[in-house]
């Protein structure tokens, strides 16, 4: 029923996502000028919210568009319309909808669907993770050096030491290949399949990592934050990585070894 009730408030989703897309839309600013929401994130978290209400009124919900909507229950639901506005905005294909359920403070099932590439990754605590029903794992690259790596930078540039463009800079003097796809989510899964051997970020919210956090898990992947701790969607800085290549991001991340 739990499994059910994601996979048609994903769909119901992403239904809205490629309703919108490419057409016109209105388009507003968050904090930040390039934080944008558009007409059609509100309208695909209207979607997701009617179909899960419709089967679990009485659950709790946190989503990016409204917010907290606080219920007394074991069940949180923490919700993105639409990971990867500004690629939606822009017309690139990199977008999705992300979905995480929270049990009594446990993520145990998560789904993130590309509508525009048909592709639905979906992870159950303790069952494995999947891509369009098929198994998924993590790949099996070794050393950072040859990773192929993924990451994101936030709309307000964060002025910190080690921030976003000093890691970067590490690895891409050394010839690492680092992507920016513009939606976590899908940086996320692209892990969990193998498609990346890593990715982290500085700046993540709860409801862009809550789904590709147990997906990757559930493809035999770690994820933690920056120090190689135990990572909860409620801290900002994410590493995730197919576990063979993880101490050693750490140690590059925090300036502790040379690649
Ligand atoms: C954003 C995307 C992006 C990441 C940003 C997020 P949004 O989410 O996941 O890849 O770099 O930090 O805010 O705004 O498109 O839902
Ligand atoms: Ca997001
Ligand atoms: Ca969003």
């Amino acid at each position: 029923m739990l499994k059910t009730t994601l996979t048609e408030a994903v769909r119901a989703g992403a239904a809205e996502i490629l309703r919108f897309f490419n057409r016109d839309f209105i388009i507003s600013n968050k904090e930040g000028v390039n934080n944008l929401v558009t007409e059609a994130d509100h309208a695909s978290e209207k979607a997701i919210l009617d179909v899960i209400r419709k089967n679990y009124p009485d659950h709790h919900f946190l989503t990016e568009e409204t917010g907290e909507i606080i219920a007394d229950s074991q069940y949180k639901w923490i919700i993105d319309p639409i990971d990867g506005t500004v690629n939606f905005a822009h017309g690139i294909p990199l977008n999705c909808v992300s979905i995480g359920i929270e049990h009594n403070g446990e993520m145990v099932m998560g789904a993130v669907y590309n509508p525009h590439m048909n592709e639905f990754f979906f992870a159950e605590k303790g069952k494995g993770a999947t891509l369009n029903d098929k198994s998924i794992k993590v790949s099996n690259e070794t050393q950072a050096i040859r990773a192929c790596l993924v990451t994101g930078f936030p709309y307000t540039y964060i002025n910190m030491p080690n921030g976003p463009l000093e890691i970067f800079d590490r690895f891409v003097r050394k010839g690492v290949p680092v992507r920016r796809l513009g939606s976590a989510a899908i940086d996320l899964c692209w892990v969990a399949c193998g498609r990346f051997d890593g990715f982290y970020e500085h700046k993540l919210e709860p409801w862009d990592s809550a789904a590709g956090y147990l997906i990757v898990e559930e493809a035999g992947g770690k994820v933690t934050d920056h120090q190689g701790n135990k990572f909860s969607v409620y801290q900002h800085k994410v590493l995730a990585t197919n576990g063979k290549i993880h101490d050693e991001m750490v140690a590059v991340i925090n300036n502790q070894k040379e690649l």
